[in-house]
């Protein structure tokens, strides 16, 4: 009888232990690494995690794919285009944050950010920033949406084609001619004299003036320097304002305000522009599951796409869950109506009966320039 309750205390006891053990696993030891983490991660003035903020220590990679127009004389006769993919050439971006303030009573920091592009031979090789390319010319297409965009003046549609033979002079076609390094970043020229012709004054004068045009700049002759990428050299995308996680730690990360609004206002409409709520690249809240729900800003699409779950991986030895854009995103209106803001108008064969792109595309010119 006595061996008996023996036994029994030693598995009461042995019960206890299991249950100690699962109580410390699944409801104490969380707690302790979430605050661990918490206070790891929270956003101060001479922490690591603040360092890692500042200057984002690993690089991004941009892949340029340009494609080249390869039958242009046909196309000139009305032909379809043919086009060959040429890529990708690789540029390595560093980002580094700048104009930082600490906000303590409402616990957050405002900050700018500013990326760099470097041109990577290495990743490159065997392609290099001085290929020639013969991308189709970009100027047509700016003039064109300019217009497009501006329909008192579609009449000068007919008229362009002159200005931009008085821009390029002989090098003027369908395509260009030019190295990577000058389409993407050092820019190609044109000719905008003060003796011009009409029509080339106002083709040079539209890309001076319309405020979408980001690629165009004004030489000091007063030529045009047309440059896709060099915009987003060195500049800054915006004054951010972000929870630092010391208040609430639920919150860290999450956008409270960018250029001082909660919205932007690249589209036609309120929720295409919402950002408070928002994340922005440089710190995502931790402890998500493949079930978490939330919207990440992106700098280049200029809106915040929902996220969600899409798989588990395992990077370099570490386990990770994959995020990508919800299947919403990038969705047509006629499924997903919320997205009507990222219609864009007419554009030539591309677009639907309600004026909105097919699934998978995005119209960023409202955001980047044209
Ligand atoms: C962080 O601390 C350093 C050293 O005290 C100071 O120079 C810097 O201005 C502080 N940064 C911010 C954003 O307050
Ligand atoms: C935080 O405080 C700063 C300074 O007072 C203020 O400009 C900013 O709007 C505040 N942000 C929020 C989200 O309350
Ligand atoms: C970006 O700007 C920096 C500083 O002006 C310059 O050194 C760098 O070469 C530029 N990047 C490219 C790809 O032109
Ligand atoms: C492009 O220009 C370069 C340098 O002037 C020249 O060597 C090359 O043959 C040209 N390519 C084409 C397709 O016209
Ligand atoms: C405009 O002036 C430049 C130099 O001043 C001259 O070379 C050019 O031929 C002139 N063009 C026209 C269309 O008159």
């Amino acid at each position: 009888m006595r061996k008996c309750y023996n036994w029994l205390f030693v598995a009461g006891a042995g019960v206890l232990v299991v249950v100690g053990i699962l109580i410390f696993h699944y409801a104490i030891l969380p707690i302790i690494v979430h605050k661990q983490v918490a206070e790891t991660l929270q956003l101060n003035n001479g922490t690591d995690a603040w360092d890692r903020f500042v200057n984002l220590p690993v690089p991004l990679y941009f892949r340029v794919y340009i494609f080249n127009l390869i039958n242009p004389d046909a196309v000139a006769r009305g032909e379809k285009a043919i086009v060959k993919e040429v890529g990708p050439y690789v540029y390595k971006e560093t980002r580094e944050k700048f104009n930082l303030q600490l906000f303590d009573d409402n616990d957050t920091v405002r900050y700018e950010e500013r990326t760099k592009f470097e041109f990577d031979a290495k990743l490159s090789h065997p392609l290099t920033e001085d290929d020639y390319i013969q991308p189709t010319n970009p100027t047509a297409p700016i003039v064109y949406s300019i217009v497009e965009r501006l329909p008192e003046v579609s009449f000068l549609s007919e008229l362009l084609d002159p200005g931009f033979k008085a821009m390029f002079g002989d090098r003027y076609g369908l395509t260009l001619n030019v190295t990577v390094r000058q389409l993407l970043f050092d820019g190609v020229e044109a000719k905008c004299p003060p003796n011009g012709t009409i029509v080339n004054r106002l083709v040079c004068s539209a890309i001076h003036n319309f405020p979408l045009v980001k690629v165009g700049r004004r030489l000091p002759n007063g030529d045009l320097s047309i440059a896709i990428l060099r915009f987003k050299n060195e500049t800054s995308g915006g004054v951010f304002e972000i929870y630092r996680g010391n208040h609430d730690f639920e919150k860290i990360g999450m956008i409270t305000s960018i250029n001082g609004a909660p919205t932007v206002d690249n589209w036609p409409g309120e929720r295409c522009n919402l950002v408070s709520g928002t994340y922005a690249e440089s710190l995502i809240k931790p402890f998500l599951t493949m079930d978490s729900k939330f919207s990440f800003y992106d700098d280049d699409a200029c809106t915040a796409s929902p996220m969600s779950g899409d798989s588990e991986e395992t990077v370099e030895g570490i386990d990770c869950l994959k995020f990508t854009p919800a299947s919403s995103f990038l969705s047509p209106v006629t499924d997903h109506p919320e997205n009507y803001c990222y219609c864009p108008g007419s554009i030539g064969g591309l677009t639907q009966g309600t004026a909105c792109l097919k699934k998978g595309v995005m119209d960023i010119s409202p955001c980047q320039g044209t």
